[in-house]
């Protein structure tokens, strides 16, 4: 509430309201066979939240970045107030007021948070560092996010490092701000309060365009909402909106659902005695699960706070503090990452073009890469031929000659998931469906749902209650460097949830 009395305040004396007028003319945006924005037209009022929903791979992160200046259009108008602009670079969109929050953090993970906050500063690197100090203080305290100005921004969670891009954006003056899927790897405290302030940007006056495909967030918050589907413009909405409605326009039909049956569980898979993990700012002791063959684990609990130092010590990735992990009834601790992949453990990071997938290879450099072949020469037309079969089987929007970071949200996560073994027997995963559409959601789960039916374990973290409670057979809560003991997901309600991710009774 702190936020709310005390923003407007801050925000007029910092930042003088300036209300702008945005309209987009017939935009076209092609990407070799492409056509990621075909003649979009779309006009924004300054004052509101405006939201661009649309499936995995629509066009919406493609209009934004032409609207910011990362990328250039091929065909079509910009108009701010009625003026057409070109803008040559993101720096010059900013000058201009229009700012964009990225789907993918594009900070530097080496520098530290305060020269993040910096960059792109024109002049004088040094004597800003003071005043930039003392600005990053302050939108701290007024957005209430906590992040150390001294910290390496590698290690921030998602969510800080999304909280830090829109501290700098609005120290630049933004006065258009863009969204792209803001919400997806932050806290549900977070999200409210991220929230709050959006809507607040908004009264200042402001424009807000909050790209999404999370009809609920929509609902939520926007007061008016375009329907983005294969590149084109399919509906427009206005307050008040039913989700059936957005689906149906998102997707042209309504969907079906995953089907979770009932399984008998097979043997014990695996089993952590007392395990302890940590890092340097947090230490989680005391962790003991039993998981058998085709059990869900879920794990819950607000973002930074151990699921990700269990999973990656689970998956063999890094050493345990202490304590036992015994896979398959054979104890793993300070067993090379090689034997882990021998026993059939594959992790899933939430990082996917950070940490899953490699910038500058295309699907088919990939699916070689993931084959661990021994043999010397690569056979191009076999890997091509299997790779055309891989984008087949998993729906992925992309040629085998697609470099990954070509491809869509929604597609990268597909191509991750093509690129796991089949016989897995332990798979971990960081946020399986973020930044997913409904569709894709639903197929990823299906997807796994089809490895727990053949035995496999699942362990995944996610920040959705829902995800956790429609998929878990048991949930291990995190809160504040500790772990509950596993409870059985259909006896939990999310009051019991909720109180032990905010630490009571644990
Ligand atoms: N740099 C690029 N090079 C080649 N193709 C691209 C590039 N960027 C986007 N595309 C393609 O353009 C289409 C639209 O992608 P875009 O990222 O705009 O979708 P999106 O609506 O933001 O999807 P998501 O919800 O998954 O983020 C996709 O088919 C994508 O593969
Ligand atoms: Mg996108």
């Amino acid at each position: 509430m702190y936020v709310c009395t005390c923003l407007p305040v801050y925000l007029s004396s910092v930042y003088p309201a300036k209300h702008m007028h945005l309209e987009l003319k017939g935009i076209h945006k092609y990407f070799g066979p492409v056509h990621a924005n075909d003649n979009v037209n779309l006009v924004v009022d300054s004052g509101t939240i405006h939201g661009l929903l649309g499936e995995n791979g629509a066009g919406k992160s493609t209009l934004m970045k032409v609207l910011s200046g990362f990328i250039h259009r091929d065909a079509g108008e910009i108009l701010l107030d009625g003026q057409a602009v070109e803008f040559k670079s993101p720096a010059a969109a900013l000058r201009a007021g229009v700012g964009m929050l990225h789907q993918d953090p594009l900070d530097f993970p080496p520098l530290r948070v305060l020269d993040n906050f910096l960059l792109g500063l024109e002049d004088g690197f040094m004597q800003n560092r003071a005043q930039a100090l003392a600005d990053l203080r302050k939108y701290s305290a007024q957005f209430g996010f906590d992040i150390d100005p001294e910290s390496l921004v590698s290690a921030l969670t998602v969510g800080e490092r999304q909280q830090l891009e829109i501290m700098r954006l609005l120290s630049r003056g933004a006065k258009i701000l863009i969204f792209d899927e803001p919400t997806t790897g932050i806290s549900l405290p977070q999200k409210v309060k991220l929230f709050e302030t959006l809507r607040l940007l908004a009264q200042e006056g402001m424009t807000v365009i909050f790209v999404t495909h999370k009809l609920e967030d929509a609902e939520d918050l926007c007061g008016q909402v375009n329907v983005l589907r294969r590149g084109q413009v399919v509906g427009h909405v206005t307050r008040p909106f039913t989700p059936q409605q957005l689906v149906q326009l998102m997707f042209g039909q309504q969907l079906g659902t995953s089907t979770r049956e009932t399984i008998a569980l097979g043997d014990l898979a695996l089993e952590l005695r007392d395990l302890a993990v940590a890092d340097y700012r947090l230490r989680v002791p005391n962790i003991n699960l039993q998981a058998r063959c085709g059990e869900v684990i879920g794990l819950a609990g607000i973002e930074g706070s151990g699921q990700r130092l269990f999973l990656r010590a689970v998956a063999g990735l890094d050493h345990p503090l202490a304590g036992e992990i015994w896979i398959g009834g054979a104890k793993m601790n300070r067993q090379p990452y090689r034997r882990f992949l021998d026993r059939g453990v594959a992790y899933m990071p939430a990082g996917r073009l950070e940490e899953g997938l490699v910038p500058g290879l295309n699907l088919a450099e990939h699916f070689i890469l993931a084959k661990r072949s021994k043999e010397f020469f690569i056979n191009w037309n076999f890997a091509e031929q299997q790779a055309h079969e891989r984008i087949q089987q998993y729906s992925i929007r992309g040629a085998p000659g697609s470099r990954v970071e070509s491809l869509s949200g929604g597609n990268q996560q597909r191509a991750l998931l093509a690129l796991l073994r089949p016989d897995l027997n332990l798979l971990l995963l960081e946020h399986p469906t973020r930044g997913l559409d409904i569709e894709s959601t639903l197929w990823v789960w299906n997807q796994l749902l089809e490895r727990r039916r053949r035995g496999t374990t699942i362990i995944f973290a996610s920040a959705d209650l829902d995800e956790i409670f429609e998929y878990s057979d048991r949930i291990l809560v995190f809160s504040g460097g500790r772990v509950a003991k596993a409870l059985n997901a259909k006896d939990t309600s999310v009051a019991q949830l909720g109180e032990l991710i905010g630490g009571k009774g644990l």
